[in-house]
């Protein structure tokens, strides 16, 4: 097991870091993996209002932030810089992206491997995105739809860049799911994945949650713009709360993945413990967001340190 630490993928999760200044600080953490994004085609502001809520006591937290982000043109000027960046410091980086239809993902993705980046997680499970009271339907609970978004991604850097480089590009194409408990849905999913990538993050968010803030207020208070008059207060749920729920989730889509598909998991880990459980579950590498956003770079100090004392003993 000590051999898997030194192999295994550390990171933070699409969503805690979006510019060059949080690039240039994860690199002096002990992270191995930086993703930056979710990158959209064009800018987005995000919604507006209370778009974010961590409980202090409970370590759960609800996001509706809707993908706020300077658009994939500026990353374009952006990205080759935080690339060197990171490798300088012997880090990967990875960029995450969201499109609104399969074309979009796939120049995207042809994008970002343009500007060097070491990989591209496909974000098919954002449950924050809004227009008026209708909110956008999650790629990844549609197992058609997956395979089409791969497939496209696929096919088109395929035509950008051929041959040997295809290859390794094609192996650094993963996806990022959201969490599912029904059976028969995990199985028509898993096998919509099975022979499209070698990498799954699991999990986005759990959508359409509703929590209130130590005061009683709800945690979340949002509009999807100016012209949207209706306070919303539903939003993704991460953190503590969604810990075990995802643990099992890892644990089932492992079994029906099989040894050729990696997973890497993503949701509520705070400690070395809770990567060891992951671990355990079948995960190779783990990802924090709402840990992270909280505690910086010190948390993956704190994480590393711990599961080297656990896998140690
Ligand atoms: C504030 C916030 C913003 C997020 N933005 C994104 C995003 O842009 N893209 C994405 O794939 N996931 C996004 N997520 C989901 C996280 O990356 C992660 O999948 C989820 O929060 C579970 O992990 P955690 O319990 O460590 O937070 C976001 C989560 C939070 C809390």
């Amino acid at each position: 097991m000590k051999n898997d630490l030194e192999r295994m993928s550390i990171g933070n999760g699409a969503g805690s870091i979006k510019y060059p200044d949080q690039v240039a600080r994860a690199c002096k953490s002990p992270m191995s993996r930086i993703m930056v994004g979710s990158i959209t085609l064009l800018p987005r502001d995000g919604n507006i209002g209370d778009v974010y809520y961590f409980h202090p006591q409970n370590f759960w937290s609800l996001n509706s932030l809707g993908l706020p982000n300077p658009g994939m043109e500026a990353y374009k000027k952006l990205l080759p810089e935080m690339v060197c960046v990171a490798h300088g410091a012997g880090k990967e980086l990875w960029t995450s992206v969201a499109g609104f239809s399969p074309a979009e993902y796939a120049q995207m993705a042809v994008d970002c491997f343009g500007c060097g980046v070491d990989g591209v997680e496909l974000n098919l499970s954002c449950p924050n995105v809004w227009k008026g009271d209708e909110r956008k339907e999650i790629p990844s609970l549609n197992p058609e739809l997956i395979r089409e978004i791969v497939n496209t991604v696929h096919s088109l850097t395929y035509d950008k860049f051929g041959g040997v480089r295809f290859e390794s590009i094609e192996n650094s194409i993963t996806i990022k799911l959201s969490p599912v408990e029904d059976d028969s849905r995990q199985e028509e999913i898993a096998e919509a994945i099975l022979d499209t990538v070698e990498e799954v993050t699991l999990s986005n968010t759990v959508p359409d949650v509703q929590g209130l803030r130590v005061d009683g207020k709800p945690a979340l208070a949002f509009r999807s713009d100016d012209a949207d008059h209706h306070i919303k207060h539903r939003g993704g749920l991460a953190g503590a709360a969604v810990l075990k729920p995802n643990l099992v989730f890892v644990s089932r889509m492992k079994q029906l993945l099989g040894e050729d598909i990696s997973v890497i998991a993503c949701g509520g880990i705070f400690t070395g413990a809770d990567a060891v459980r992951y671990i355990e579950a079948g995960a190779c590498g783990i990802q924090c967001t709402t840990s992270y956003l909280e505690f910086k770079e010190q948390i993956f100090v704190d994480i590393l340190m711990q599961l080297s004392d656990l896998v140690s003993v």
